[in-house]
């Protein structure tokens, strides 16, 4: 039987941005960089953007009852939830003196005392806090376990001013995780968060996919700030990483030790495009630099400044995270170049095929242009296998408006994550679909459908999609079905 372990975790993540807004005026949050990044007009005539609006969301911020029953019909058991830093915080807490610890290498420790906690209680939105209450209140009810991530991307915009940032390329912000002020920050509303929700959360994690801020922010130019700029993505991943271990400590303090705290990574393998050693050597190259140094830095507490370079010892920095989360959508294929980076990353694989057609190995592509490659999960949780940490899968689904792979695609997914608990060994305790319902796509808005559910943007209302029906039968059953197992294999002739 293809049973997956006692307890396993089955649910859905989602993010604040994504899906909150478009029901209401009362869910309208105007106060984060990326809300003025997708209004800006140079982003929305130039495409950096799509044009689409928070705005014309799908309302869970209202509607949020009516989703968990969803979540309660397709039989699952856990809900990751994002609650905004803009929302609770759309005021400066800079004024909010507290102590910090640093030196010419970073920022040690911050301690955010119960006095100050009281103080932040005193800035905080009290309609978005008791609001968020409300909405994990009912998760809660509903039995499903609460996972709470702390940042899903938007800044308050008294942290960044991303479209100042850009138009002065960095002379003047705010300047959102450029500068180190966003850590001691990020810790207050870490220890604030803690306080208020210490005893509803089941799970913590501080950041989702930091490695997605620093690329598509300040190296692919898309996301705010906008920027190609490898040395600023340097700093700002280095800030983003203290931030994550300080967020950490924060919530170890003020929750309790016995509190579990975790960080959430876009994880994205790398293949060689031959079997020679120069290709696999390169496969390896790339894997350390986009997934291995950030957790050789969190666990470890060996860091980069910049992205290459000498690693220097930061104790400070060791042992955050009791349990990662695993983002995987699709792999990288690298080929070996005799000039660093040492590795080239293939076109037509992985994340840069052409929409909804096929890949340069026959596999289909979403929506998006990404290469189904079910195998990749288990390459991808296998990365993490020397940590010796509980995994859980954050995030794994497609972008696919006509439903036409995401059932195959789950069941494939799965069926490689069921190979990596019962041949590999790993410690996998859970699964949490991206996404419950069509939302906010980012950059690229609402053509990008990742919902198991889908949403009418107009009228708001739901209907579940035909791949829904089976996520429920696995998530209700805890194993792969046998009528499924057709669609463990890797059918690229469905893209001919
Ligand atoms: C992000 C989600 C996003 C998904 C699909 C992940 O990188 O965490 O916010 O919707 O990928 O692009």
């Amino acid at each position: 039987m293809n049973d997956f372990p006692k307890n396993f975790l089955w649910g859905i993540s989602m993010a604040a941005f994504q899906y909150e807004m478009g029901a209401s005026e009362k869910a309208l949050d105007v106060n984060s960089d990326w809300y003025l990044w997708l209004h800006d007009e140079k982003n929305i005539k130039s495409k950096v953007v799509s044009g689409d609006l928070p705005e014309g969301g799908p309302g869970y911020w209202d509607l949020y009852k009516g989703d968990h029953e969803w979540a309660k019909w397709l039989g699952l058991n856990s809900w990751r939830i994002n609650p905004d830093w803009s929302r609770i915080f759309p005021k400066s807490t800079k004024d909010l003196k507290v102590s910090v610890a640093s030196d010419d290498e970073g920022i040690r420790d911050v301690e955010v005392n119960e006095s100050s906690l009281r103080r932040l209680d005193e800035l905080a939105n009290k309609y978005a806090v008791r609001h968020y209450g409300e909405l994990f209140k009912d998760i809660k009810a509903k039995s499903l376990k609460l996972i709470i991530n702390l940042y899903h991307w938007p800044l308050p915009t008294w942290i960044h001013d991303p479209i100042r940032v850009r138009d002065t390329n960095l002379k003047e912000g705010p300047g959102g995780w450029f500068d180190d002020e966003a850590v001691i920050e990020f810790a207050k509303f870490a220890a604030y968060m803690a306080w208020k929700f210490r005893d509803v959360a089941d799970m913590w994690s501080t950041m989702n996919e930091p490695n997605v801020v620093w690329t598509a922010g300040y190296m692919g130019g898309t996301f705010p700030p906008g920027l190609k700029d490898t040395k600023a993505a340097g700093q700002a991943a280095f800030n983003i990483i203290q931030a994550h271990a300080r967020a950490y400590d924060q919530i170890k303090r003020v929750a309790g030790k016995r509190a579990k705290v975790g960080v959430i990574y876009a994880t994205t393998p790398s293949e060689p495009l031959t079997d020679s050693s120069e290709d696999e050597q390169a496969a390896k190259i790339s894997d350390d630099v986009s997934t291995k140094w950030f957790f050789r830095a969190v666990l470890e507490g060996k860091v980069r400044k910049e992205f290459t370079g000498e690693e220097i010892k930061r104790d400070d920095m060791k042992d955050k995270a009791d349990w990662i989360g695993v983002n995987y959508y699709s792999r990288n294929v690298v080929k070996h170049i005799d000039q660093p980076p040492l590795f080239d990353m293939q076109k037509n694989y992985g994340f840069s095929c052409q929409p909804a057609s096929k890949s340069a190995s026959r596999r289909p592509t979403s929506d998006f242009g990404w290469e189904v490659y079910p195998e990749g999960m288990r390459k991808a949780l296998n990365l993490y296998k020397e940590y010796e940490k509980p995994l859980i899968i954050t995030e794994n689904g497609i972008a696919d408006s006509k439903d036409k792979y995401r059932a195959w695609y789950i069941v494939s997914h799965l069926h490689n994550t069921w190979l990596a608990v019962r041949e590999d060994g790993l410690n996998i305790i859970g699964y949490l679909h991206w996404s419950l319902i069509d939302n906010l796509e980012w950059a690229a808005g609402f053509s990008k459908r990742f919902g198991l559910i889908y949403v009418d943007m107009e009228t708001k209302k739901r209907f579940p999609r035909p791949s829904a029906y089976v996520y429920r039968d696995i998530a209700k059953s805890n194993t792969l079905p046998e009528y499924l197992s057709e669609y463990s294999k890797y059918p690229n002739i469905l893209a001919d």
